[in-house]
């Protein structure tokens, strides 16, 4: 039996950090012995919020795709290309917005939501209010089954699936309609105990040193009640505790909430066990990406290649559009 298709993608929009890496990139490994995964590079979408300067979209680019490949993306299972490469995307993107009421786009939550979050660019453009649509583009392109997102995509996922049913309707069934496969992952927080985004400057970041993580963590505040080290803390509390909730052992979470709360640790000795553990998951990675970042050519022939597996499968898609919508005979 032929393996579902999944197809799932990431905007080059910063660095990737060590929430990018727990939220999507160690899914993206887990499934890709189970099902044929297209894996994208959504630079497009990028350029929907940061139009106005692209100077750092090559340098994202080739962040996202050399922290796909270090973090165990295997290239000869996923297909793994860039969305820029491939102009099918826009052309899908164009002919649906044919049959795609306004309404529904000026629905999506994100929408309002990320233009009254984000004061320092305007939103209030074509291409924006396009992103879910464009993402819909993205998908049906590879008729694909799952879309491995995080809850926050549901709804551009629910967009997809209308507008796969309007388009069936309208011309024929060609599109299935998609589920999310929803990843269940811990929240990562940032060194502040906020939500980890680069807004907030608050990222450990995967192309980050060994002692820039260090330092990171060394610096991090804690139970802000426990000031002296005889000072009894609780763990809740400290944002130091809610990252060893994703990276330590139980056994390591018990030993420090207990020792936080009797103050048979100090918060360096809980510190220094979060460093450890970072460092087990950070060092093959900085492993591989120094590899593959000496080796552009390489870097340059994987994601070529993989554009070009993903046109012949993106072809196919718009040959059955175009004959669908007697546009092509
Ligand atoms: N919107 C997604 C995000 O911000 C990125 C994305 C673009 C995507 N196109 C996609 C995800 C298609 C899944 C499928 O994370």
């Amino acid at each position: 039996m032929s393996k579902k298709r999944v197809l799932s993608g990431i905007q080059p929009s910063g660095k990737l950090h060590i929430g990018n890496l727990v939220g999507a990139l160690q899914n993206w490994v887990k499934i890709q012995d189970d099902y044929e995964c297209y894996y994208f590079i959504a630079d497009w979408h990028a350029l929907t919020s940061q139009y106005s300067d692209t100077s750092c979209l090559k340098e994202y680019v080739t962040d996202v795709l050399v922290n796909c490949l270090a973090a165990g993306l295997d290239p000869e299972k996923a297909t793994i290309f860039q969305q820029s490469r491939l102009l099918e995307h826009a052309e899908l993107h164009l002919l649906l917005s044919m049959i795609t009421p306004l309404g529904w786009l000026e629905r999506v939550p994100s929408y309002k939501e990320k233009q009254l979050e984000v004061k320092d660019k305007d939103l209030n453009t074509y291409g924006f209010l396009g992103y879910p649509l464009l993402q819909s583009a993205d998908i049906m392109m590879y008729r694909a089954h799952y879309v491995p997102v995080g809850v926050d995509q549901v709804p551009h996922l629910e967009i997809t699936r209308e507008i796969a049913r309007r388009f069936n309707n309208f011309y024929g069934e060609v599109f299935p309609e998609p589920d999310a496969l929803l990843t269940q992952f811990p929240k990562v927080p940032g060194v502040d105990g906020r939500k980890m985004s680069k807004t907030y400057n608050n990222c450990i970041y995967l192309s980050d040193s060994q002692k820039e993580v260090e330092q990171k963590i060394r610096t991090m505040t804690t139970d802000p009640q426990r000031i002296k080290r005889t000072d009894k803390g609780d763990p809740e509390l400290s944002p130091v505790f809610q990252l060893h909730k994703v990276f330590s052992s139980k056994e390591e979470q018990k030993d420090v909430a207990e020792g936080c709360r009797t103050a048979g640790i100090g918060c360096i000795d809980c510190k220094k066990v979060l460093i450890k553990n970072l460092l087990i998951i950070l060092e093959p990675i900085w492993e591989r990406r120094n590899n593959l970042l000496h080796n552009p050519d390489q870097l340059e022939a994987i994601i070529e290649a993989g554009s070009e597996k993903a046109a012949e499968a993106a072809s196919e898609t718009m040959e059955m559009v175009r004959q669908a919508m007697k546009l092509k005979g």
